[in-house]
């Protein structure tokens, strides 16, 4: 991976596979000290109604207990950013920062934040971030962190992500499908899978319905991309009933941090 001098890097600078680190041919220079040995990441995970971060390190480890606070309604970039400035100051050192947005980000840039607000069109991120921290920050969207989290790194591997908003991530052999938005592809009864299945009919129908939805939405997805797995994530994983396909696997939300060391291999 090579990053033109004097500019940050961003995702676009990241090959998507979570490889082994190649050696250098000469040892970090000041100019990439991101890529020392021993860096540790401040990860954070942008949601809709939590901003979570904890520092990990070199090898994806937490350093820290995870910080949460709410995200702030209405979720404009500088209300948001306020708030994220609140998770930061309660970390520990760090050399670098990972983001899960919850929604299109393309070069750093916003593209869309259907959960958070549309004023978050157009915002670099990645720049907001590192002027924010003061370290260079990669970005992506958050259900591909939780993949990236979660996934083996061969064959076919979907994750879902069921919070807030209904998050999707396709990885072939370990390399990222960018900006797939399943969530607002059209399912069912004239309804999104996000509408079908996000945290606000989760609350509507309670457990026994939603969790029958979301077997549906299985269902459908199987053969379309006969994925060897399906990882399941975000914080409403857990409340899933009934009885799962035996290719499909619960992953702790906390993927949604632990991923965000992909973005640093
Ligand atoms: C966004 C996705 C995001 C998901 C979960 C959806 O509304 O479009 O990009 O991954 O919510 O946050």
């Amino acid at each position: 991976m090579t990053i033109a001098k004097g500019r940050a890097p961003r995702v676009s600078d990241v090959a998507a596979k979570p490889t082994k680190q190649t050696k250098p041919a000469k040892p970090p220079s000041a100019e990439a000290p991101v890529a020392s040995k021993g860096a540790r990441t401040l990860a954070l995970d942008i949601g809709g109604t939590g901003l979570k971060g904890m520092v990990l390190d070199h090898d994806g480890k937490p350093l820290n207990e995870r910080v949460r606070v709410e995200t702030p309604r209405p979720a404009t970039p500088k209300a948001l950013l306020a708030a994220l400035a609140q998770v930061i100051k309660q970390q520990p050192h760090f050399d670098r920062v990972s983001v899960g947005f919850p929604g299109v980000v393309m070069d750093g840039v916003v593209h869309t934040a259907p959960n958070l607000d549309p004023t978050w069109a157009n915002v670099d991120i990645d720049a907001a971030v590192t002027k924010l921290t003061q370290k260079p920050s990669r970005v992506l969207n958050d259900a591909a962190i939780q993949g990236f989290g979660a996934i083996e790194g061969h064959g076919l591997e979907l994750c879902l992500t069921l919070g807030t908003g209904v998050g999707s991530s396709l990885f072939v052999d370990g390399i990222l499908v960018p900006n797939l938005e399943l969530g607002h592809h059209p399912f069912k009864k004239g309804e999104t899978y996000e509408e079908y299945l996000d945290n606000a009919t989760f609350e509507k129908l309670g457990k026994k319905k939603w969790s029958k939805r979301v077997l549906e939405a299985l269902a459908q997805l199987q053969p379309i991309f006969n994925p060897r797995v399906i990882y399941l994530g975000g914080g409403n994983a857990k409340r899933v009933v009934g009885e799962l396909p035996s290719n499909v696997r619960i992953v702790s939300n906390d993927a949604g941090i632990l991923g965000g060391i992909a973005l640093w291999r």
